[in-house]
């Protein structure tokens, strides 16, 4: 049986640099906390892949995580790979707390008034069993409109703006007309932890009006919960390593960018 210790580092791990959104939760939520950040943007975007190859990269990032870090507890700030692994990684790691992430549809029942609600995400997260089964745990309750956001991902990992705003514009106008009005979509998820940094363009084709959830709050939250019993006892601000399977440079510009940290980044050993 593996032994918790609260000063060892939490893991977060994302097909690139999406899951950067999430770690910036964290670590608002819990700045005493280490954490070791793994971008697996050499195998990305994960969410046009199937099912086994997402499974597989899964198990061999949470397996290093694991060996290498000797983590307390994961953080799968994926819906791609959270639909896919979770309930693979729970059952073979049963005693390592693993905290995913999915689409907020329940927070976005409660925001909307008109009832219609957009939702953003992969294919192979709108694909999963997982979210079909969330879908009809929300019957009745509000229409949804689901939209598989293909290259998305690929687009904002590559920091490519003018593709990243084509994609945004293209995807916004098949969800039919945004708005406040009966018949339009007051509230508009993003399940896919990439869409974050695609949220300003977002913001200008909704329009003000328009509620945008993400996951990264949420997930803070939820993982500050879990670990309630082996959060770190130190009192100065945690440390955060980087380490991915493509360049380092390009995980560099967009800690710096999206974190504001100038924290070195390593390769991830193969
Ligand atoms: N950021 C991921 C997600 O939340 C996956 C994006 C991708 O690799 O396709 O689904």
């Amino acid at each position: 049986m593996r032994s918790v210790v609260s000063e060892h580092s939490i893991g977060v791990f994302d097909s690139g640099v999406g899951g950067l959104s999430v770690l910036r939760s964290l670590r608002e939520e819990l700045p005493h906390e280490n954490f070791v950040y793994v971008a697996d943007s050499g195998h990305a975007p994960y969410g046009e892949r199937d099912d086994g190859y997402v499974v597989d990269r899964s198990r061999a990032i949470t397996d290093y995580l694991i060996t290498r870090h000797r983590i307390k507890a994961l953080v799968i700030a994926c819906n791609t790979a959270t639909a896919a692994a979770i309930h693979i990684l729970r059952r073979q790691h049963p005693t390592l707390p693993i905290i995913g992430v999915e689409p907020a549809l329940k927070p976005a029942v409660a925001a909307s008034a008109t009832h219609r609600i957009g939702v953003m995400a992969t294919r192979g997260t709108l694909s999963s069993s997982k979210y079909t089964t969330l879908l009809a745990s929300l019957h009745g309750q509000a229409e949804f409109v689901s939209q598989a956001c293909d290259g998305l991902a690929h687009a904002v990992e590559h920091d490519d703006t003018t593709k990243t705003i084509a994609l945004c514009t293209h995807y916004i106008s098949q969800m039919g007309p945004f708005g406040t009005q009966s018949g339009q979509i007051d509230t508009l998820v993003l399940g896919c932890t990439h869409y974050a940094f695609a949220g300003t363009h977002l913001r200008t084709l909704v329009g003000p009006a328009v509620h945008i959830l993400n996951t990264g709050e949420p997930v803070a939250k939820r993982t500050r919960h879990v670990l309630a019993a082996c959060l770190s006892q130190r009192q100065d601000e945690g440390s955060c390593s980087f380490e991915t399977s493509g360049a380092p440079a390009q995980l560099q510009a967009a800690v710096q960018r999206w974190l504001q940290l100038p924290a070195p980044v390593r390769d991830l050993p193969k």
